[in-house]
């Protein structure tokens, strides 16, 4: 399988090399961005970037977007984990970025990733106008038509009855967006046409509500030290999730409905002759997953 950490880190540890490493807020946000994690943004958008291979596209033109998706999605981890969010005193296996750091720092921590990212995504956009297209998929999804829109929902949703539907909403925005800017980013600095990009989209929203139903399964069932967080969360914040909304047995039925949805449209783009094993590695990677 791709190892997408070895392949941002030498990336992400130069943009970092520019800093104070006395300052609280660059100790906070390193503490958070290096702890690891899956890393899965990152090893979907080089999956995206090999399937797009003969159209132009290489890991070199990709990496700074992957490094700068990673920095959004851990700005979004440390702010959900906040106490004004969701409270967690867990994350990839160490005390969360404020139970270390204080709540203060650890906002700003969130900040500092937040704005290192468009700080890289705006040098990128200027070299062309494909570069500016691709900055600006990932910034678009990451607001509030995408990421921020989908914690939205979710917080004003704690201790509500929703509607499935808003359900999807909430799952497709707050988790689904940012993987969908992973499978879709390399798609703007290629030369395929507009019907491969609906295809990638249409496989990341697929991918990524299986991704959270997975998640939210995980938060019932999860060993905790595997996870490298808490589990039992969401019930105990009363948020509507599939698990909590559908119950157990119809959240993995649900799952794999999207993972099949998943592999049938893979299946179309290897009719294609394009190649799609990476991504079918990550699909199956996500099916499998204990942590
Ligand atoms: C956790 O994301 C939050 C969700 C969107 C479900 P990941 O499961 O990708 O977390 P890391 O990056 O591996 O820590
Ligand atoms: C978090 O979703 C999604 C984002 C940070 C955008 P969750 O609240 O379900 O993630 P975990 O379970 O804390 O990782
Ligand atoms: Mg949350
Ligand atoms: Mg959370
Ligand atoms: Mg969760």
């Amino acid at each position: 399988m791709i190892d997408a950490n070895a392949w941002v880190t030498p990336y992400l540890n130069d943009l970092f090399a520019q800093y104070d490493s006395e300052d609280p807020v660059v100790k906070a946000a390193s503490y958070s961005l290096f702890a690891g994690g899956k890393r899965m943004r990152p090893a979907l958008m080089q999956a995206s970037g090999t399937l797009l291979k003969e159209f132009g596209v290489s890991d070199d033109d990709i990496l700074p977007y992957a490094c700068a998706l990673e920095m959004i999605h851990t700005y979004s981890l440390i702010h959900d984990d906040l106490p004004c969010m969701d409270n967690d005193d867990m994350r990839r296996g160490r005390p969360t970025c404020h139970k270390v750091f204080g709540e203060a720092i650890a906002l700003l921590g969130g900040d500092m990733l937040l704005n290192t990212a468009h700080e890289v995504l705006l040098e990128m956009s200027v070299k062309s106008q494909a570069h500016a297209k691709a900055s600006y998929n990932i910034s678009r999804l990451s607001g509030i038509n995408g990421m921020i829109g989908g914690q939205s929902i979710d917080i004003d949703s704690e201790g509500k009855k929703i509607e499935i539907e808003r359900l999807y909403e909430l799952q497709r925005k707050k988790t689904g967006a940012l993987i969908e800017a992973a499978v879709t980013t390399p798609f703007y600095l290629s030369s395929a046409s507009e019907d491969i990009l609906e295809k990638l989209r249409e496989y990341a929203l697929h991918l990524g509500l299986a991704f959270q139903i997975k998640d939210d399964i995980l938060d019932v069932e999860a060993d905790e030290k595997l996870l490298g967080k808490s589990t039992g969360k969401d019930q105990r914040d009363d948020k509507p999730t599939f698990v909590t909304l559908l119950g157990l047995d119809a959240a993995k039925e649900k799952l794999s409905e999207e993972e099949n949805a998943c592999y049938e449209i893979l299946d179309y783009l290897n009719s294609l002759k394009m190649d799609i094993i990476l991504l079918r590695e990550l699909t199956d990677f996500n099916l499998k997953r204990e942590y």
